[in-house]
């Protein structure tokens, strides 16, 4: 629920059940972020296995307008960045980002992440509707 009215005020997106029950069969690569008593800020992960290999997938990053530029961001990220190393069967960490997604951009930028595809038309109500792929390798 917390994860639900967060995104609700966070992206221009309504998200499906099965982004509900990805995001929480992920176990701890989804987290909330709390600064004190309130719910601020959320990452939320989907693990991509294909044989060995897994591929952990960011379907959302986010903080709550008045709680940005303190590090919380960065938080959520590096703790799920720290489980990656953790496991020898993660190979990458990727998501995807609205080209337009400035501050988005800058703030991947910081965790190495690189441009490895131009996806056109990939939203359907969103202007634009291209986005970045972004992917960070782990091995
Ligand atoms: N402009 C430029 N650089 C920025 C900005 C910005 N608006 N925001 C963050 N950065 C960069 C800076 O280098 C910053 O370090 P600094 O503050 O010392 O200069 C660094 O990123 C770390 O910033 P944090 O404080 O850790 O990040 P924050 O808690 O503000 O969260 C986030 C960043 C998640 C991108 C936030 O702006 C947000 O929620 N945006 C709206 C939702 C969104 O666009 N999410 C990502 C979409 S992609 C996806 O969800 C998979």
């Amino acid at each position: 629920q917390s994860l639900q009215r967060l995104n609700a005020c966070l992206f221009p997106v309504k998200y499906k059940d099965t982004y509900y029950r990805d995001a929480v069969l992920a176990g701890s690569y989804t987290k909330l972020a709390f600064y004190k008593d309130a719910c601020v800020g959320n990452i939320a992960c989907r693990l991509e296995e294909t044989g060995p290999y897994i591929r952990v997938y960011i379907m959302t990053l986010g903080v709550l307008p008045s709680y940005r530029r303190m590090g919380i961001g960065s938080k959520l990220l590096q703790s799920v960045l720290g489980l990656c190393q953790q496991d020898p069967r993660v190979v990458d960490v990727y998501l995807h980002v609205q080209t337009n997604n400035d501050e988005a951009m800058e703030f991947y930028k910081n965790f190495d992440f690189q441009i490895v595809d131009t996806i056109f038309n990939y939203y359907i109500r969103l202007d634009p509707p291209d986005c970045y792929v972004l992917s960070r390798r782990l091995r």
